[in-house]
């Protein structure tokens, strides 16, 4: 099977500098979704048309491998994008046109369009919509396909037909490439439409059959901003749906948004609750029984069975163990793990840290380039200073420590297994294990001190 994915138009009314295909539906291009769609269906070979945009859509793409690419400039009408993809699609196959706009298609309709196209129809995906304006209509004679008629070459009965091309059809590649360099442009466009090719099928004698989309919202193209959100309200609602048969307790499946440059990637295992107003990015797991609460944003991130989210916590590419406490407004940045139940607290970051198992840093800290042993505490206020400006530095602190408030930890430095820290305290050598290290002006009080008073003014 040859996909060839029509993506050169401009997209005016998007109103951005970015291509249409490029504009983020869940974190990744439309373009992107409708690749990942053919590939779902097993197609050999993939040509996207490019245009408007052109090199921008192709680096912004690069990292997807075996792709054609067709320029198509300057932009002639459909009949005449698809004709740019000939020379990289296999004659002896069939090919299927795709819409890099139309980002929802499944691949089970797709499927069921290729079986109905058998070897020598062409087939064609249409619809039936109370409100057709602006498709072009399927016009049957004793229900048999004859053509397809634009909206704007079309007369009223024609108007009044309420079946609709989607745009998606199979065609044998070898019948496309007879037919496309015939087609004209005597139309109320002035445009090579792909849609001719029907009537010359019908000439030809090939059959031409249809099928039909699972959802209304499978074929539906974005070519306004309103629309992209519609879509991706759609297809959030889906992937909630996924999740909530999964077992996953949503509370509101209106609030949730799972994105990523890969598709949804958030894995939950039995029993997860998820509050509202949640962002999953990328790579996300949630275990056994954990929970998240309201507005949180987690990218990239494993979360250990049993821990609890609560409100307002930004986690990203980090590792949270079981059982443990997080937030509410914590910030749990790269290259942070933590071990099991570890509590983190309101106003604390952690970067680039290890905490190991029942740890706790509880109220407005900065752990960053830390190596944290088990039972310790983190007072409040705790600052690991790890930059001196130019260079960064690693803090140890070993099992069983106790970090008194307000205490700042200048890097590299290391504080003893079992040690205490008295409060205020600002740690620049090592901390023997054991002791009591506090570094801090000796406290006094004056008798007979007397407030200042304000000079009286003559
Ligand atoms: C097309 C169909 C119409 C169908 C509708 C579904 C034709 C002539 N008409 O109309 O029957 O109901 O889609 O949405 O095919 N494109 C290119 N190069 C071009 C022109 C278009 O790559 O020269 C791409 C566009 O980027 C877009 C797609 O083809 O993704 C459809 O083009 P558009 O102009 O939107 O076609 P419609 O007029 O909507
Ligand atoms: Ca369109």
């Amino acid at each position: 099977m040859n996909v060839v994915i029509l993506a050169a138009g401009q997209g005016k009314r998007m109103r951005s500098d970015l291509p249409k295909v490029l504009h983020q539906l869940a974190g990744k291009p439309l373009l992107r979704h409708v690749i990942d769609a053919a590939r779902e269906i097993g197609a050999e070979q993939i040509c996207v048309v490019y245009g408007h945009g052109g090199e921008q859509v192709r680096t912004a793409l690069n990292s997807v491998a075996d792709i054609a690419w067709a320029r198509q400039e300057p932009q002639l009408g459909t009949g005449h994008a698809v004709l740019q993809a000939m020379p990289y699609s296999a004659s002896s196959t069939r090919t299927l046109v795709l819409y890099g706009d139309v980002p929802l298609i499944r691949a089970s309709t797709l499927r069921r369009l290729i079986e109905v196209a058998g070897i020598g129809s062409l087939a064609l995906l249409t619809a039936h919509l109370d409100h057709p304006q602006g498709y072009g209509r399927i016009v049957r004679i004793d229900g048999d396909v004859t053509r397809i008629v634009e909206e704007k070459d079309a007369d009223d009965a024609e108007r009044a037909i309420r079946e609709i091309n989607t745009g998606i059809l199979v065609a044998p590649t070898a019948a496309l490439a007879r037919w496309l360099p015939t087609l004209g442009k005597r139309n109320a466009q002035g445009e090579y439409y792909l849609t001719d090719i029907v009537a010359l099928a019908v000439a030809e004698g090939m059959p031409v059959v249809t099928a039909h989309p699972d959802h209304a919202w499978e074929t539906e193209g974005v070519n306004s901003k309103l629309q992209l959100a519609t879509l991706e309200r759609v297809h959030q609602r889906n992937v909630a749906e996924e999740l909530m048969e999964a077992g996953v307790t949503i509370a509101d499946p209106a609030r949730i948004d799972v994105r990523g440059e890969l598709g949804c990637q958030l894995s939950c295992g039995r029993d997860v609750s998820i509050d509202v107003n949640c962002v999953f990015d990328g790579h996300v797991e949630l275990a056994d029984g954990v929970s998240i609460g309201a507005n949180c944003v987690l990218k990239n991130c494993r979360i250990g069975s049993g821990t609890r989210i609560a409100p307002f916590c930004h986690i990203e590419d980090a590792v949270v163990g079981p059982d443990g406490i997080i937030g509410p407004y914590a910030r749990l940045r790269p290259g942070t793990e933590l071990g099991r139940d570890v509590h983190i607290g309101n106003f604390v970051e952690v970067k680039n840290s290890t905490i190991a198992d029942h740890s706790k840093a509880n109220h407005l800290a900065y752990v960053g380039d830390a190596t944290v042993g088990r039972r310790v505490n983190i007072g409040a206020g705790t600052i690991t200073c790890n930059y001196d400006g130019a260079n960064k530095f690693r803090t140890v602190i070993e099992d069983d420590a106790f970090i008194g408030s307000d205490t700042q930890l200048v890097a590299p430095v290391t504080v003893g297994r079992g040690a205490t820290i008295g409060a205020g305290t600002t740690l620049t050598r090592d901390a023997p294990p054991d002791q009591l290290t506090v570094s801090r002006a000796k406290q006094m009080s004056l008798p007979g001190w007397k407030r200042p008073v304000k000079k009286k003014k003559d």
